[in-house]
């Protein structure tokens, strides 16, 4: 089956959903540097044919894509985001993005979607958004279902994140079929995802101002703590805390650790491990900033694909 990856970042949707038999035919976002990463390995590795097609998805006509059964997309998440502006549907060109889905959905009714975004979602606007989401998607006949699922709980991923998914089918007997996964026991740990050796030096804070500050806080190895602009924050429940799009730039949500050489913060590569990449999806050489952002704007691996899997199961059950 075939689906339409939007907003399509570097890809994680479209590992998740390969993994369990799905094809993307069309991924799309407008993000020059996201066709970097996304290029480097779709068109060179994993499948030579699939580019990401750079646009602006307001400007994408819905007669572009190839026939699809399936239209995914984790749209941006600034509009509902505790940490972004409380602004919802009225941001314009942020929150629109969803009618974007809507105009694609509408046009070229596949039988199924998937659209995932932070847990905020949910209550944004004392929950006048969502239901705001369920009511275009059910207008336009579609069968709908969300939940929050939290990747250390879903995934078995050392990551404390939660999102929520939002499935749809068009057949009502598909749509009965379909159960998000249920919990599995999470047996990775932060090690499993943390470089072996040292890491390059810039990726340390001994010699720098910030290691003042961090030195009395960041004691235990078994722990990733996070730089939140003025103090530590240490995650007790030893995974990581959630991987943010802004842990690149600066003082803010930046994920740090204590190893055999001082205090550092994750790098790119563990940071992609805790969101589940394999070890076959390279990091171009782009600006680590770029890195960082895109790899915690994307998702968690193996939770897209067991919710893949759920929605196949459900459509070839019918
Ligand atoms: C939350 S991220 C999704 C990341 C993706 N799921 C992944 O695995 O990497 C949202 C993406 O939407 C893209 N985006 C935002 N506005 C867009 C627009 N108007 N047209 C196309 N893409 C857009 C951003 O560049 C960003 O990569």
């Amino acid at each position: 089956m075939n689906f339409v990856d939007l907003f399509a970042g570097i890809g994680g949707i479209k590992l998740g959903f390969e993994k369990v038999g799905f094809k993307a035919v069309f991924s799309n976002d407008f993000d020059a540097y996201c066709k970097t990463t996304f290029d480097h390995n779709f068109s060179e590795i994993f499948h030579p044919q699939t580019e990401l097609y750079l646009e602006d998805i307001a400007k994408v006509p819905s007669d572009i894509f190839p026939e699809f059964d399936l239209l995914t997309g984790g749209f941006p998440c600034q509009p509902f985001s505790i940490a972004g502006y409380r602004k919802g549907f009225t941001d314009k060109g942020r929150g629109d993005l969803f009618f974007e889905i809507i105009r694609i959905l509408k046009d070229r009714k596949p039988k199924a979607f998937l659209l995932e975004n932070v847990k905020n979602l949910k209550t944004h606007n004392e929950g006048k958004t969502l239901e705001l989401i369920y009511n275009e998607l059910t207008s336009i006949g579609y069968y709908v279902d969300d939940s929050v699922l939290n990747t250390m709980e879903y995934g078995n991923l050392p990551q404390n994140r939660e999102r929520v998914y939002i499935v749809g089918f068009s057949s009502k007997e598909e749509f009965n079929k379909f159960h998000f996964p249920r919990k599995t026991p999470l047996k990775k740990t932060i090690y499993d995802c943390l470089e072996k050796n040292k890491v390059d030096d810039k990726y340390y804070y001994n010699d720098k101002p910030l290691y003042e500050k961090l030195k009395n806080d960041v004691r235990k190895r078994d722990t990733v703590y996070q730089w939140r602009r003025k103090y530590v924050r240490e995650n007790k429940s030893n995974v990581c805390p959630t991987l943010t799009a802004n842990m690149g730039t600066g003082g803010h949500n930046v994920p740090i650790i204590l190893d055999d050489y001082g205090i550092r913060k994750l790098t790119p590569r563990e940071c992609a491990n805790f969101q589940g990449f394999p070890k076959e999806y390279m990091l171009p050489k782009i600006a680590d900033s770029q890195l960082y952002k895109q790899i915690g704007n994307s998702v968690s691996i193996s939770v897209i694909e067991r919710i893949a899997l759920s929605i196949k199961k459900a459509i070839e059950a019918v």
